[in-house]
């Protein structure tokens, strides 16, 4: 079947809201559709290559962010915040490991959730379930509930101007290698985790004082910025369609809504909309593996995304739960080897790992999510590939949603800060611990 930016209407689309006005939504398509793109085309074939040498084992994939971005308390600092521990942790696995960790955020993008059931009933009154702020609202009323069209453009306007920040910091000084200490927070610079990076990060001053001293000069690019990428999951077709465009300088389609985006684990059907969607734009593209699949399902999305077998073009992200992961990981690696398919290996630690706590909070125990990346590192390991990534639900700051790390969060800490839209990060501290444990198992 030829494949059209629209070519995916034909098929079944698992987790859509049932849009009450789509008169409403096909005015708003439009209006989409003639808006400037958030990133280029040239921007994402830049990402393809630099995931084409995590492909090849030559460099790291750091992909995190929110599990739901939010359109309420949407400010710089939060932004700044996520950005300053992401490059943290990037510091943290390329200096341990000595290769690139490429750096790609859950930002600018990140608004629309697919769910476990698609209405919740309480007191027996039955609404649409929260679907993110792309879709709808949180609180329990049928207005809030209701899918609203006008949400699709007002996700693009934040994500335009969160990109826009993310650009000005990345290339404007606060991402400078010779800030490498002043990234650290307060709240974190007093703990273990915090002490631990000042450490590192006074190394990496004095390499770039002496690399001065002895007439290199330390003012490459490189060092002055960083390259950051952004992501999300493609759930939501309309608003991808709608920000897909040619490429004059190619003739190919890329869906300029973010650098890469990814399948999630419930609508990765193999004869689905989503799959035909992300098949035809040239973005690289992720796919979550969740503890069901099957090596022949694997090496037919293999086929369907990436036909032309592109080092980069493909990730796939797997989170399976810490206790399954041995057991199941190591023959799909196997099979995707012998197939020979370029692939990206990341793992997300985050969301086979869910449980609710007493106390009602849907919440992840630190513990589980460092036993779920040891397993991974140990079948990569085991079966000679390279173990390409980690894919991480975090925030910068210092809020109570994910049990245990370096200084515990406990039971009882959980309903202090806990301030997500829907799964639970892991905060800063939490954040610098798990970028050190990997920096480890990457044999640093
Ligand atoms: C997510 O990444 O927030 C998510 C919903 O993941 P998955 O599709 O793996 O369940
Ligand atoms: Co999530």
């Amino acid at each position: 079947m030829t494949w059209t930016p629209e070519s995916w209407r034909q098929k079944p689309a698992a987790q859509q809201p049932s849009w009450p006005d789509t008169t409403e939504l096909e005015r708003v398509e439009k209006e989409l559709a003639s808006v400037p793109p958030l990133v280029f085309a040239g921007e994402a074939r830049e990402l393809q290559s630099y995931l084409g040498r995590v492909a090849e084992g030559k460099a790291f994939l750091l992909q995190a962010g929110d599990c739901a971005e939010s359109f309420d308390g949407f400010n710089a600092v939060a932004i700044r915040e996520k950005l300053r521990v992401i490059l943290q942790m990037a510091v943290i696995l390329t200096y341990s490991s000595g290769v690139p960790a490429i750096k790609v955020g859950r930002i600018a993008g990140q608004f629309a959730k697919p769910r476990s059931r698609p209405t919740e009933t309480i007191d027996g009154t039955e609404l649409p379930s929260f679907l993110g702020h792309m879709v709808n609202d949180m609180p329990f009323s049928e207005t809030d509930r209701r899918p609203a069209p006008e949400r699709l453009l007002r996700a693009y306007n934040q994500s335009a101007s969160t990109l826009n920040l993310l650009r000005a910091f990345t290339k404007g000084g606060f991402a400078d290698l010779h800030r490498v200490q002043a990234w650290n927070q307060e709240f974190v610079s007093s703990s273990n985790e915090g002490r631990r990076y000042m450490n590192l990060a006074s190394e990496i001053t004095r390499a770039l004082q002496f690399m001065e001293a002895a007439g290199i000069s330390s003012s490459h690019p490189e060092i002055h910025e960083a390259e950051f990428f952004t992501s999300h999951e493609a759930l939501i077709l309309q608003y991808e369609e709608a920000l897909t465009r040619l490429d004059s300088l190619t003739g190919e389609f890329y869906d300029c809504s973010a650098h890469m985006l990814w399948i999630g684990e419930r609508t990765r059907q193999l004869d689905g909309a989503h799959v035909e969607f992300l098949r035809g734009v040239k973005n690289p593209v992720g796919c979550k593996i969740g503890p069901t699949v099957e090596p022949g399902e694997i090496l037919q999305l293999c086929e369907l995304l990436n036909p032309e077998r592109i080092p980069g073009r493909l990730t796939f992200i797997t989170r399976m739960g810490a206790q399954t992961l041995g057991q199941n990981l190591p023959p799909l690696l196997e099979a995707v080897k012998d197939a020979d398919h370029p692939v990206v290996w990341t793992c997300d630690p985050m969301h086979g790992n869910t449980f609710t706590s007493e106390s009602g909070h849907k919440t992840r125990h630190f513990d589980d999510v460092m036993a779920e990346v040891k397993a991974f590192f140990s079948a990569h390991r085991q079966v000679g590939t390279w173990p390409g990534g980690i894919h991480i639900e975090l925030t910068g700051e210092d809020v109570t949603e994910c049990l245990g790390g370096g200084e515990e969060v406990q039971p009882k800490d959980l309903g202090r800060r806990y301030e997500t839209m829907c799964d639970p990060r892991l905060n800063g501290r939490q954040s610098l611990d798990l970028a050190f444990q990997v920096a480890e198992l990457m044999g640093g």
